[in-house]
């Protein structure tokens, strides 16, 4: 089986990036995969602290396992945003394939201290280690910003020969939810250019890079939610981030819930007699599938790479 490692490579090689979407039950994971056998993807399937603790630890692994033997597919089971090294510890002694120790909240030494323990344990079990320099407004998990602060090129390079982290989320723009933009939708290319340029051999993360189809959006305020004015990164930002640069991996969490709730809401107003879940939950699944596909051919350009 081809590691991550390879794909990151190939990703260099070939101008495409790894979708690494977001699960946090059977459903969403089951239709992550249909989504990338449709489309033939590699992924990266990730599970926030949040997620872990809501699905409960036992679940994950042999959910994944299951996952992987059905679908047959190359897909890496990833820690989104761990903040400790307990949690990350706690992940790559449960099997995960990989784990990110999101220490960008700290001032830099200390990101820099908190980084270093999670890659001197992870890499004894040879495991790669996301670190994130730079903060992404909105929420992450426990953490809140009201304020992007992009990262520095200098700080990147200087981050990533003290820690030897193998992949690094950067901020150029992005943020996370659903709500990510109040004027011009842009990133700052010209800042990852200087990144690109610092660290050229080390792949780079988008955080926060939903692109909040609006169909969804509409749907689901004409089914009763409020979502009014969210608003995501343009799918067109996405493509030139993963095609033209060194953007290997786009997070995606927000999409996959605004499908998942539009679907939902939809038809539990449509069929008020309807008591089973598996109904909704069945339409969902498509929707999310289909959705994971076209984004994987469309917008990461990484269909066909299995
Ligand atoms: O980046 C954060 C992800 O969207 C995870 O969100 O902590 O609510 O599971 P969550
Ligand atoms: P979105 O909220 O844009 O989907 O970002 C998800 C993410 O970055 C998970 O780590
Ligand atoms: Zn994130």
């Amino acid at each position: 089986m081809k590691t991550l490692k390879f794909y990151f490579k190939d990703c260099n090689k070939n101008g495409y990036c790894l979708g690494a979407y977001n699960f946090i039950n059977m459903e969403t994971l089951k239709a992550i995969c249909e989504g990338c056998q449709k489309s033939q993807s590699p992924a990266i399937v990730s599970v926030s602290e949040g997620a872990l603790e809501y699905m409960g630890e036992n679940f994950v692994k042999p959910l994944f396992d299951s996952a992987k033997k059905t679908y047959k597919l190359p897909i890496f089971l990833h820690l989104d945003h761990g903040k400790s090294f307990e949690v990350c510890k706690k992940a790559i002694d449960l099997g995960f394939d990989s784990v990110m120790i999101d220490g960008s909240a700290l001032p830099f030494d200390e990101n820099v201290k908190l980084t270093k323990k999670v890659v001197n344990y992870a890499h004894k079990k040879g495991v790669p280690v996301e670190a994130e320099l730079g903060v992404l407004a909105g929420i992450e998990d426990t953490v809140r910003a009201d304020k992007n602060i992009y990262t520095d090129p200098q700080k990147a390079k200087e981050f990533v020969e003290k820690t030897c982290c193998d992949t690094l989320a950067v901020a150029i723009g992005t943020s996370h939810g659903a709500y990510k933009y109040h004027g011009e939708q842009k990133l700052r290319f010209d800042i990852l250019k200087k990144i690109e340029k610092e660290i050229p051999n080390t792949p780079l993360v988008l955080h926060g890079a939903s692109s909040v189809p609006q169909q969804y959006v509409q749907q689901i305020n004409a089914y009763g939610g409020d979502l009014q004015g969210a608003v995501g990164i343009p799918e067109k930002l996405l493509h030139t981030a993963c095609t033209k640069h060194h953007i290997y991996k786009i997070n995606c969490d927000t999409d996959i819930r605004l499908a998942n709730m539009a679907t939902l809401r939809k038809d539990l107003r449509e069929n008020p007699k309807n008591f089973d879940i598996r109904k909704p939950n069945l339409l969902a699944m498509e929707e999310i599938s289909n959705m994971i596909a076209d984004k994987n051919k469309r917008v990461f350009h990484n269909s066909k790479r299995i």
